[in-house]
Formats: structure tokens, C-alpha cells, sequence
């Protein structure tokens, strides 16, 4: 073989930086989802990024190219002076890019160049306003800031992971305890997702964690989003069973047993359009959890957690099984007031329960033990 054979593709080399960084199977995920929109991200890069980083931010442009991922990136919205400057310096060190005004976005994209917009406008609301437009009319549902931080850091505290706008007890005291120029940021946050009419998800991170914030369930920065409406629903009759039925499906990877629709539920609860779910069977002993699962284009947003607190709240006795190996086992630990370790069929599960007596946990074992598995592979 050549040396020029033996190179890689430069697609295989982003794709494999990807996977050194996740999961393989996460980053092939959301660049599906990403290459089949339009607008897949509107990223803001601040004053400082483009002043003191425009080298990492320029590798992470040309990194995404490789992938023909082109986001809509975007300048001033906090320091409007400087902001044509800004996108000039960074024209200057990328590829195929343009700086246009917003209103040119879309012709830009369509002819598969990077649009690169100055905002202007005499107030921090009027910028993040047409921001907030920006995403409306493209249809993006991703957003990013770019700042020197690696996302929002209270004063004296480490990197905050996410914040739900939903919650007044997430939101209110974050933005008392951050720095100045962040508190500003996350309320001009709050604003944009209030804003815009579909759902966006809003991240806080610099251009050396771009990449992993965008091609990683887990992330790297601030996910700031509004949290999933969760509906509770009785009997198979009340909702969409086929969707419930595909969302489990994708979220285990795995078809489910064809009578599963006849097995009854004591409740089961959705998240917003389908992304996510928990069913709840009633056993002998307690309620027993028997699904809970994310669509993966959902997962890292926060989906189970939302589900979880209301699942949590609604049923102060419950239990549940979960693989050793499942890497959510982690986090079910923390949930669960006790668990054990048990084989089952000759694989690693561990039993998990809430509000359990001592004298009751053989008998959850036992349940465990003989649920027959829904799936049918
Ligand atoms: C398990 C599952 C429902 C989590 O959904 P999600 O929406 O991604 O979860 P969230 O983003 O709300 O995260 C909830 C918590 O779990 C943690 N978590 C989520 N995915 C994780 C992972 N892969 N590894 C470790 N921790 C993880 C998060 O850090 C978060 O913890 P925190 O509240 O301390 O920050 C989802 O990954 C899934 O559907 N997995 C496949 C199906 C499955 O295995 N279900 C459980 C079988 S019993």
C-alpha cells in the first residue's frame, strides 16, 4: 500500500475524533439529525472568543465543514460594538464564509457557505430579539454561546450542567449567585426560549468543548432549556400507543414482544411529543417501574429527570430493575433508598426501590427475578 492510500478520509478522521470523545453510535446519531436540517445550530461567539480563541473557534469551523455542517454563527448580541469587525476576523481564517445581515442567512446556507452575522441594535433585548427571530425563521433548535468559560459558573462554584427555565427553584437562585455578564446572558436566555414558537435547547460552552457539547449525550457546558410537560395516562386506550410502542423501541434498540400493547399498566407518563416516558405496572407488593426510557435524539436534555420527579412525587413506594451494565444504573442509585445485586437468566441486574420496608425487599427481588422480559430479542 501507498502512504496515500494508508491516509484517512477526513470525514473518518472527524468521525473517529468524534468517537474518541463519546460514544460512536451518539455522535453518528445526532449527525443524522443535525445533516438533515436546514439550520442546524445558531452559535454566538462573544468578544472575547473572537479576541483571544478564534484559532479553536476556526478548527471547530473547519471541523464541522468536513462533517457539511454549517452553523449560523452570529456576533454582538452581548457587546454589539465591534460586532462586523468580529465576523471579519473570523471570515478571515475560515473557508466558504460570508458576512451577511440576518435577513441573508438562508440564501447563504442554501449555496452551502457559513453565514456570519453581526447583530446590531441599540439594546441587549433588541439583539437577543432578532436572535430569538433568527431561530424562528430557520427553524433551528439548537443554540449555542460561546464564551472563555466552559458554561455558567456561579462565583465561587463549578460549571453549572443544566438549568431548567421551568423551575423557579433551578433559575432564581442560579442567576443570584452568577457574575455579572453570565446573569445577564442566562436572562437573556430565558427570554430567547419564551420567544421562540417551537423547542429549543440552549447551551453555554467555548470552542474548545464545542464538539463534545454537540456530538455528546452527556455535553460540556450549561444546557439551559424549559422542561418537559410530563402527562399521565391510565390505559393504553388514552394514548398513542403506536409512538409510545416506537419510543421504546428506539430508546432500547431492541423490538418489543408483539402482545406488549395487551399488557395492562397502572399509568404511564409521557413527556412532550413523545421524546420520553416511564410505565408503571401495579405487582403484589408495591408499583413496580417497568419502562422508563428517552428517544435518543432527546437523551442529556434532562427528558428523565423530568419524568423522574413527577414519577417520584406520584409514587413514594416503588421498584424497579436495571442492568448492571447500563451506565444510567449510576445515577438510579442515587434515586433508590437500596438495591441489590442479583443474576437473572445469567446476566448482572441490580433490584432498586423507594419506600420499601426491610421485610419487603425479598419479595421485590422475587418480582424482579420473574418478570418476563418485554422485548423480543
Ligand atoms: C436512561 C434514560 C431514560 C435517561 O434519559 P435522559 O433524558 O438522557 O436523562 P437526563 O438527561 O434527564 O439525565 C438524568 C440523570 O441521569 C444521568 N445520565 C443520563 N445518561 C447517562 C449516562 N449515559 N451515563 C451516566 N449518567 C447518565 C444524567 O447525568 C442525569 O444526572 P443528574 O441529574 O445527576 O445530572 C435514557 O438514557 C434511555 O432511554 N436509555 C435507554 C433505555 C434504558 O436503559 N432505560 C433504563 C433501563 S432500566
Amino acid at each position: 500500500m501507498t502512504a496515500v492510500d494508508e491516509r484517512l478520509d477526513p470525514k473518518d478522521l472527524v468521525l473517529r475524533f468524534l468517537a474518541s470523545i463519546g460514544r460512536p453510535r451518539e455522535a453518528e446519531s445526532y449527525l443524522a439529525l443535525y445533516r438533515a436540517r436546514a439550520a442546524f445550530a445558531i452559535v454566538h461567539a462573544s468578544d472575547p472568543v473572537v479576541a483571544g480563541a478564534v484559532d479553536a473557534l476556526a478548527a471547530d469551523l473547519r471541523l464541522l465543514d468536513e462533517l457539511g455542517l454549517r452553523p449560523v454563527l452570529t456576533f454582538g448580541a452581548i457587546d454589539p460594538g465591534g460586532a462586523v469587525a468580529r465576523a471579519q476576523a473570523v471570515a478571515a481564517r475560515v473557508a466558504h464564509a460570508e458576512v451577511v445581515p440576518a435577513a441573508e442567512v438562508e440564501a447563504v446556507l442554501a449555496a452551502g457557505r457559513l453565514p456570519l452575522v453581526p447583530l446590531s441594535g441599540p439594546a441587549i433585548d433588541a439583539r437577543f430579539d432578532a436572535l430569538a427571530t433568527l431561530a424562528a425563521r430557520t427553524g433551528a433548535e439548537k443554540l449555542v454561546f460561546l464564551g472563555r468559560r466552559s458554561g455558567l459558573q456561579p462565583r465561587d462554584g463549578r460549571v453549572v450542567s443544566l438549568v431548567d427555565l421551568a423551575r423557579p427553584d433551578d433559575y432564581d437562585p442560579l442567576l443570584a449567585t452568577l457574575p455579572a455578564r453570565q446573569a445577564a446572558l442566562l436572562r437573556q436566555i430565558a427570554r430567547l426560549v419564551d420567544r421562540v414558537p417551537h423547542r429549543v435547547t440552549v447551551s453555554v460552552t467555548s470552542p474548545l468543548d464545542l464538539l463534545r457539547e454537540l456530538f455528546t449525550v452527556k455535553g460540556a457546558g450549561t444546557l439551559v432549556r424549559r422542561g418537559a410537560r410530563v402527562t399521565r395516562y391510565g390505559s393504553w386506550a388514552e394514548l398513542d400507543a403506536p409512538r409510545l410502542i416506537a419510543l421504546v423501541e428506539d430508546a432500547f434498540g431492541r423490538p418489543l414482544r408483539a402482545d406488549f400493547r395487551e399488557r395492562a399498566f397502572a399509568s404511564a407518563y409521557v413527556a412532550d411529543d413523545y421524546r420520553g416516558a416511564a410505565i408503571v405496572t401495579d405487582t403484589a407488593l408495591a408499583p413496580y417501574l417497568s419502562k422508563f426510557a428517552v428517544t435518543t435524539v432527546a437523551r442529556g436534555e434532562g427528558v428523565g429527570g423530568d419524568l423522574w420527579r413527577v414519577l417520584a412525587d406520584e409514587h413514594p413506594r416503588l421498584f424497579w430493575r436495571s442492568r448492571a451494565e447500563n451506565p444510567i444504573t449510576a445515577w438510579y442509585r442515587e434515586q433508590a433508598d437500596g438495591l441489590v445485586k442479583r443474576t437473572i437468566d445469567g446476566s448482572a441486574w441490580v433490584v432498586l426501590w423507594r419506600g420499601l420496608e426491610p421485610t419487603e425487599i425479598a419479595l421485590a427481588v422475587a418480582i424482579c427475578e420473574r418478570t418476563p422480559p418485554d422485548f423480543s430479542t
